[in-house]
């Protein structure tokens, strides 16, 4: 890991599209990825083995992570698992990197994966122990790490607690997520500050939505926090279906925009995600694109213009 470079993890394919009304077929999913591919992102949260009762939008997972991983052996796609069942699932279709997910309040925790704190973060460390065991690479989620809907702020003492026990259980990756998008960017400095005392600043990477438009703000807030591992979202589509309130993700082109004005390097083509964008507006049949997106097209309409 470079100073001057983020790494991006674009999760439009997994967030993105567990909570759309319009349900893309694998082909249509296997098309997005290929975009995004050709934008430059060399990591992707593919699909989640979750259950196809609780989230239909994923019931392709073990199809379409077989095909991601023989058409892009290159191409660094991580899946999440919320039990052993679904790292179970996971690892038969071929995955070669599992995400869990631990929320920091106990209430989140029931809503998403139905069952306790203390249960969730039994079941995470077992996952992760399996899971390295058969030689997968790995990340853990410690969502709502600001803000729970259910019960307010959550208590920075049991973030970086959850923080802790995930680096002590080996997480490849500890991925501090604001659920909701409610986190200020002093917040966000001050509570990675805090977690690079507990995570290896090489595996602390941070899960921004941005429902109040401080999105990018937080980001830079991280940044200036010395992280630089970021989840994001082509055309910022995203959000939790049990969190109420949670809008779309931090969008990756607005990452990307930032990160190359200040000078941060990411190899990630703007034109390209553009078109990643358009692509998944015509698929979701609705209006997408970041903070900057308007600009963006102008900007990309006047370079092919120009050609
Ligand atoms: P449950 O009903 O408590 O599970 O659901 P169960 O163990 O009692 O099993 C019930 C049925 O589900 C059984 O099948 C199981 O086999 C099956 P049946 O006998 O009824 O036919 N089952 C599964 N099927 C497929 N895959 C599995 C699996 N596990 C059990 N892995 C469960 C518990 C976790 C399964 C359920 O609550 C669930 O799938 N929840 C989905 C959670 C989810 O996808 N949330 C969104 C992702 S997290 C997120 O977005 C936040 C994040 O972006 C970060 C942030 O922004 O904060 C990551
Ligand atoms: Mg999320």
């Amino acid at each position: 890991m470079t100073p001057d470079t983020i790494y991006i993890t674009d999760v439009a394919p997994r967030d993105g599209l567990q909570n759309q009304a319009v349900h893309l077929s694998t082909e249509a999913k296997l098309d997005l990825i290929e975009h995004l591919v050709q934008a430059g992102v060399n990591s992707v949260e593919a699909t989640s083995f979750v259950s196809p009762k609780a989230v239909p939008q994923m019931a392709d997972a073990g199809d379409l992570i077989g095909r991601v991983q023989t058409r892009w052996p290159q191409l660094r796609s991580s899946v999440l698992v919320p039990n052993l069942k679904g790292l179970e699932r996971a690892h038969a279709a071929g995955a070669q990197e599992i995400a869990v997910v631990l929320c920091a309040s106990e209430t989140m925790n029931r809503k998403n994966i139905n069952m306790g704190l203390d249960a969730a973060l039994d079941v995470c460390e077992q996952t992760l122990a399996q899971a390295h065991a058969l030689g997968l690479r790995t990340r853990a989620y410690v969502a709502v790490a600001f803000d729970c809907p259910f019960e307010g702020e959550t208590p920075l003492a049991a973030v970086l607690h959850l923080a802790a026990r995930m680096v002590e259980a080996r997480a490849g990756e500890i991925v501090i997520a604001d659920t909701i998008g409610s986190a200020a960017p002093l917040q966000v400095k001050q509570r990675l500050s805090a977690l690079r005392d507990v995570v290896p600043s090489d595996r602390l990477a941070v899960h921004l939505h941005d429902t109040r438009g401080l999105g990018a703000a937080n980001a830079w807030a991280a940044l200036e926090a010395g992280v630089r591992r970021f989840d994001s979202s082509v055309g910022g589509i995203g959000g939790c279906p049990f969190a109420p309130g949670a809008a779309g993700n931090l969008a990756t082109e607005d990452l990307v925009l930032m990160a190359q004005r200040c000078g941060l390097t990411s190899d990630i083509s703007l034109d390209a995600l553009l078109d990643a964008v358009d692509f998944a507006e015509a698929q979701l049949q609705k209006p997408l694109g970041g903070r900057a997106s308007a600009w963006l097209r102008r900007e990309r309409a006047k370079r092919r213009e120009a050609l």
